[in-house]
């Protein structure tokens, strides 16, 4: 590489001139005005319809226990289908490169433009970008993109994948040298208060056929905006193509990245040629040191932090796949108000979209590459593709990702069959090891039984990562603790993860001495919002069998915290086993949010998840509060379960509090005791003799009042409560409110076991984009304009379009004349 030294005078007088540039790169919004046509049958297919982007086919249903999906995959349909989008480009783009971002087709996609096949990705998690400048027509004339998509052959995963360009899109314009797709690399080899190196690595393209000289100028913004570092080189192209360049800059007095200061820093790329800016490119990143210790946990910042984590799978209830960045934000703020600090995107690359708010809100990421390697789980699964694909998958993987001061670790899979230490039929001899691995350094010699090839295979993925990023360790969540688990046999992970066996933990010093160790998936507890079975304090492990289904009409769970699978373990029971011990850094609850598919201990007609700490719908189960009681400062008094028994019926009743001693309870007035949590048992407890009236809980701390709460036994249902998280939208098309609308009696009670349809009108420049009610086995369409109460509420999903103005919603309740309603703003906001 030849660079000419750092130019202060040149640098610095440019500097100053280019605060004003105007910016050539140009990056479109490509996600509008697309047609779309599902595949039938017969050759015609179905009509084509308009629509917007992301978009998920499956989620529009029906559901069916026949899709070859299965209910572990939602019960949703899968199939072909096809999206075409006309394009013009008013000017010429001669000398220049145009490219379309993908952030994510589930999948199978195939893009052409004007005729031509611009490529292909198995992988619907995959990002990608396609250089389409060479199949483009002349300015002013139509250009017809075309991306066809393959999600037929199913099962090819055990969780609902959704089904179409799921994730953004975008048209991105450069000069004829540029920075690519991805194309920085930042990172901070050294942090103290007083100074932060920041190595800046970024690809330039030079495009010219001949020799050209560009200068690359890197400054840094601190959170407020200020330049507060800059560097200048030049590079010389003695032909077109890609070079690295390498810059070291250091930032004053640095502002640390934290959970509870998220500062952004971001670098501002600019290639120069003479004094015009060719290309202008940013980056955000954030400066923080992240370290992990076999005997005292993670720390972040030189602070130890426990991980205080879920798992999520990338659904979005009623909306699908299909990716909105409001509906992840809300999924977060409802995450963060119980105290989570981080989040596990199981299995797959997440969309760009959540990084970037992790970053911005300060949670910290454990980033997952794959569920399955060569070894299939599912008949259709990523195993097809691993050995074609895997190296490319994993590498554009880290390459996205890399820059997220959000994520701290890698994982390169969840309990791949390959950690099994089984004797396999399809055992690879060396010569074919060799084709399918081949390490940069070495060549296979032997495959042993100390070294399988699945051992290798994971030496293997863990190269890739440590050759594009050194920043921060690799793991994998696996559910074979013993030391012969091949990907720890092949002594290539930084971090022993283990999902599941809590009973293991304590063992984990000792079998992996030095060795960090985090709790990559834990507990896989059961519950269904606001459905109790008692007695409350005898665990039941579910499913015993599949057949129970059968004999479990209801297909509830409980919502105390009394239910969990065979291999899973009770919310209070895994977490105070993490709490309780220092080497480790911290657990992945599975799951924060009930996710579409795998509809565990039931199956059909469930088709959705009972894991969650919060239901499909966004609604919180009451364990929520127990995280909220243990892992945030609020004080909290949360008491449960609801209050319409019948009378003479025994109820368990149960508070999670905070910052309190202990808890009374009063019925009707009367004090049944004190009650208070213990070091094992995270919640008050009564057992209670029902009788109709007031439930009031106050706790106590050395004698005062701390806070109260009272549940109610409710009436029949004479109104509707609607509550907006937002009342004023932005009217870009894209954003969201989520209403809440409660079945209440006539004093403003919830009715708990409220089960009526509710029908939904829209006036004014909204849509809805979907509608829920947390229900793991309704299968009204996610799509209508109505939709019946469970266990008290529901939800309706509002998107703006792009008219500003003002939205009325109207509820009515089958059974009551009245019309409820609600307005929302829509407008510009910042
Ligand atoms: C785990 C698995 C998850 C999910 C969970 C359900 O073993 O990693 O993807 O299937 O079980 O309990």
């Amino acid at each position: 590489m030849h660079f000419s030294r750092y130019l202060y005078v040149f640098a610095l007088g440019f500097a100053l001139a280019s605060c004003t540039y105007k910016p050539v790169r140009l990056v479109q919004d490509f996600n509008k005005d697309w047609e779309f046509r599902l595949a039938t049958n017969d050759s015609a297919g179905s009509e084509w319809r308009k629509l917007n982007l992301p978009h998920d086919w499956s989620i529009e249903g029906p559901f069916s226990k026949d899709h070859p999906a299965s209910p572990g995959g939602g019960a949703l349909p899968g199939g072909k289908a096809c999206y075409k989008k006309l394009f013009t480009i008013d000017h010429s783009v001669a000398g220049k490169r145009v490219f379309l971002e993908f952030d994510g087709v589930f999948m199978n996609s195939d893009v052409y433009v004007n005729g031509q096949h611009a490529g292909s990705r198995p992988y619907g998690y995959s990002s990608f970008s396609y250089d389409i400048t060479s199949f483009l027509n002349p300015a002013g004339e139509p250009n017809l993109v075309l991306v066809q998509v393959d999600n037929s052959m199913q099962p090819n995963s055990r969780w609902y994948t959704g089904s179409g360009i799921y994730r953004n899109v975008r048209l991105v314009e450069t000069s004829a040298s540029y920075i690519p797709y991805c194309g920085t690399y930042i990172t901070t080899p050294s942090v103290t208060d007083r100074k932060a190196e920041i190595r800046v690595q970024t690809s330039v393209y030079g495009g010219s056929r001949g020799k050209e000289k560009i200068y690359l100028l890197t400054k840094i913004k601190d959170p407020s905006g200020r330049v507060v570092a800059e560097e200048c080189n030049q590079i010389a192209f003695d032909s077109a193509g890609i070079q690295e360049v390498v810059q070291d800059l250091s930032v004053k007095n640095p502002e640390r990245w934290d959970v509870d200061n998220p500062a952004l820093y971001t670098a501002v790329s600019l290639l120069l040629k003479g004094s015009r800016v060719v290309d202008d490119y940013k980056t955000t990143f954030g400066i923080r040191t992240i370290r992990f210790t076999a005997d005292s946990g993670f720390f972040l910042n030189e602070r130890p932090l426990k991980l205080k984590g879920v798992c999520q799978h990338h659904d979005l209830g009623a909306l699908g796949a299909a990716v909105n960045t409001r509906a992840l934000e809300r999924q977060l703020e409802i995450l963060r108000r119980m105290g989570c600090n981080a989040i596990r995107t199981s299995h797959n690359p997440p969309t760009p979209e959540l990084l970037d708010l992790c970053d911005r809100m300060g949670f910290l990421v454990m980033d997952e590459a794959f569920d399955v390697w060569r070894k299939r789980k599912t008949t259709y699964d990523y195993s097809i593709y691993f050995s074609d694909w895997y190296e490319k998958d994993l590498r554009d993987f880290i390459i996205r990702d890399r820059n997220h001061p959000s994520v701290i670790m890698w994982s390169i899979g969840n309990e791949v069959q390959e950690q099994w230490n089984r004797p396999e039929a399809d055992t690879l001899d060396v010569r074919q090891a060799n084709l399918l691995l081949n390490f940069k350094d070495k060549e296979v010699q032997e495959i042993s039984e100390e070294m399988p090839f699945d051992a290798l295979l994971t030496q293997k993925l863990a190269e890739i990562v440590r050759s594009l990023d050194t920043g921060r360790p690799v793991t994998a969540g696996c559910n074979e603790p013993a030391p012969y688990n091949n990907l720890f046999r092949s002594k290539a992970l930084d971090i022993i993860g283990y999902n599941y066996h809590e009973g293991n933990y304590s063992s984990v010093p000792e079998n992996y001495p030095g060795m960090p160790f985090v709790a990559t998936e834990t507990t896989s507890a059961l519950q269904t919002r606001g459905f109790y079975m008692m007695p409350s304090d005898s665990v039941r492990k579910e499913p015993r069998e599949w057949w129970l289904t059968y004999e479990t009409p209801h297909l509830s769970c409980s919502a105390y915290d009394n239910m969990h699978t065979p291999w899973g373990y009770t919310h209070e029971g895994a977490w105070t086993m993490v709490r309780d011990s220092d080497f480790i850094s911290g657990l992945f609850v599975w799951t924060g949010f009930d996710y579409l598919g795998e509809p565990t201990p039931y199956w059909w007609p469930a088709r959705s998840s009972y894991f969650g700490i919060i239901d499909l719908a966004g609604f919180p189960k009451d364990v929520y509060y127990m995280y909220q009681s243990e892992w945030t400062d609020e004080t909290v008094l949360h008491l449960f379960p609801h209050w319409n028994w019948s009378p003479g019926d025994t109820t368990d009743v149960w508070a999670y509090y905070s910052k309190a001693d202990s808890v009374e309870l009063f019925l009707n007035g009367r004090s049944l005791g004190f009650s208070a949590k213990s070091k094992n048992r995270l919640h008050a407890f009564w057992r209670v003799p029902f009788e109709p009236g007031t439930l009031l809980a106050v706790s106590h701390k050395d004698g005062q009042e701390v806070m109260r709460r009272e549940v109610h036994t409710a009436g029949e249902p004479a109104g509707l409560r609607l509550t907006a998280d937002r009342g004023n939208l932005n009217a870009d098309g894209y954003d969201l409110s989520f209403i809440t609308v409660q079945v209440i009696d006539k004093e403003g009670n919830e009715v708990p076991y409220a089960g009526n349809t509710i029908r939904f009108e829209v006036e004014g420049p909204a849509r809805i984009a979907g509608v829920d009610n947390g229900s793991p086995i309704s299968h009204e369409s996610f799509k209508a304009d109505y939709r019946k109460a469970f266990n008290g509420k529901c939800l309706v999903i509002l998107q703006s379009t792009e008219s500003p103005g003002t939205v009325k919603l109207t509820a009515v309740l089958d059974s009551l004349p009245e019309r409820f309603t609600l307005s929302l703003k829509t407008g510009l906001v910042e």
